[in-house]
């Protein structure tokens, strides 16, 4: 007996150092070890045995299955080991490759434009207001001086919702809510940019377009007067347009100024001399501006009698345009990868290379950009 259970005990052993794997490894376990086990069935016949030797036998297997237990679990841990091996080999990522290129987004054009206006005033001490696109007829003309019927309305198609909300056709509205909102009584020195809406679309017109709106309100005695409102706008201008532009003042009228001004700014495309940007005139006409009417001072709280200032408007579109050389001002509403993409650069990288040219031919503009190149020559 004792003879079978060592021929079990090395048969086993073999089987079990010869074994390639997991699978391999749990059919030894059952041929020796499971309910029908080699090992196991001698356990069952050992009722012929007398009652002396029972106990011997008994713990020898006993003994022999520890050990054949312990062997195959060995074994099972060397099997995953070597599997994890295998996997985490097969598996290994070679950090040393380059890495694919991310393209991230860029900053709109326009979005541009209003950070570097809003920076600018608010280094000049503004405050940034925003207010409502869905506006009331009250706020966008009624309060600026331009009653119903009044002909001036008509300069300004508007898109009405009802009777008494429109889209507002201009970001003056908000001077109308500062005023009410400071209650007559304080200063005001305010900006605001957004969105405003036409019924028109062209090359140089869309329906929906962005303003900048400045307001200054003071005591009288503070004297806010025609000579600081031409000292901001040409802080202004010089920053967005360039450092050597000129203003010029022209009269002009809108209902909410008195007197109104639309000013000039010197072309800087041709520097003056005159070219198909300024129609040869050497100046482009850039915004609205004025000395605020007390009617509208008046009608929004404040006494004309103690407190004056001025006012100031602007397209913020024409002069990304400007800014950029772009051409068609549906290019900044019309999501097409390939124009954006020339935004996906630091501000100092297009402004170097974003070149303006004229084609003498169709006298259209035509922007170089030798972006494109530099970046290939820098790999
Ligand atoms: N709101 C005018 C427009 O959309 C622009 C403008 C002109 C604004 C004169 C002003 C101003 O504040 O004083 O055409």
């Amino acid at each position: 007996m004792k003879q079978a259970i060592e021929n079990i005990r090395q048969q086993s052993i073999l089987e079990i150092e010869n074994s390639k794997d997991l699978k391999e490894l749990n059919d030894i376990r059952v041929k020796y070890l499971g309910k029908k086990g080699e090992l196991t069935s001698v356990l069952r016949g050992m009722g012929a045995l007398s009652a002396e030797e029972r106990p011997i036998i008994g713990s020898l297997v006993n003994v022999v299955k520890n050990e054949l237990e312990e062997l195959i679990s060995g074994k099972e841990e060397q099997f995953k080991q070597e599997e994890m091996n295998r996997k985490l080999e097969s598996e290994r990522i070679d950090i040393t490759l380059p890495s694919k290129k991310i393209k991230r987004g860029s900053k709109h054009p326009i979005n541009r434009t209003i950070e570097e206006i809003e920076d600018l005033f608010v280094s000049m001490g503004y405050d940034v207001i925003s207010g409502p696109e869905l506006e009331t007829d009250e706020y966008c003309f009624e309060r600026l001086n331009l009653p119903e019927g009044h002909p001036a309305r008509d300069m300004q198609d508007s898109f009405y919702i009802t009777n008494k909300y429109l889209l507002r056709t201009q970001t003056s509205a908000v001077q109308a809510r500062t005023m009410i909102e400071k209650g007559g009584k304080e200063p005001i020195r305010m900006i605001c940019t957004g969105k405003t809406y036409r019924r028109e679309d062209d090359a140089t017109h869309s329906h929906q377009f962005n303003q900048v709106e400045g307001l200054v309100i003071d005591k009288k005695e503070n004297n806010v007067s025609l000579a600081d409102l031409k000292g901001t706008l040409e802080v202004f201008v010089r920053k967005m347009l360039g450092e050597n532009s000129e203003l010029r003042f022209r009269p002009s009228y809108f209902p909410f100024t008195e007197p109104s001004y639309e000013v000039d700014v010197s072309c800087f495309n041709c520097g003056g001399k005159g070219c198909p940007l300024c129609k040869k005139t050497g100046w482009i006409e850039i915004l609205g501006a004025g000395i605020v009417h007390p009617n509208v001072l008046k009608m929004n709280g404040y006494d004309p009698e103690l407190y004056g200032g001025f006012a100031f408007g602007t397209g913020i579109d024409r002069l990304a345009m400007f800014k950029y050389g772009i051409t068609d001002m549906r290019y900044l509403y019309g999501n097409d990868y390939r124009f954006l993409s020339q935004f996906d650069r630091k501000d100092w990288f297009i402004q170097t290379y974003l070149i303006i040219k004229m084609k003498k031919s169709d006298k259209s503009f035509v922007i170089i950009i030798i972006m494109d190149l530099v970046e290939k020559r820098r790999g």
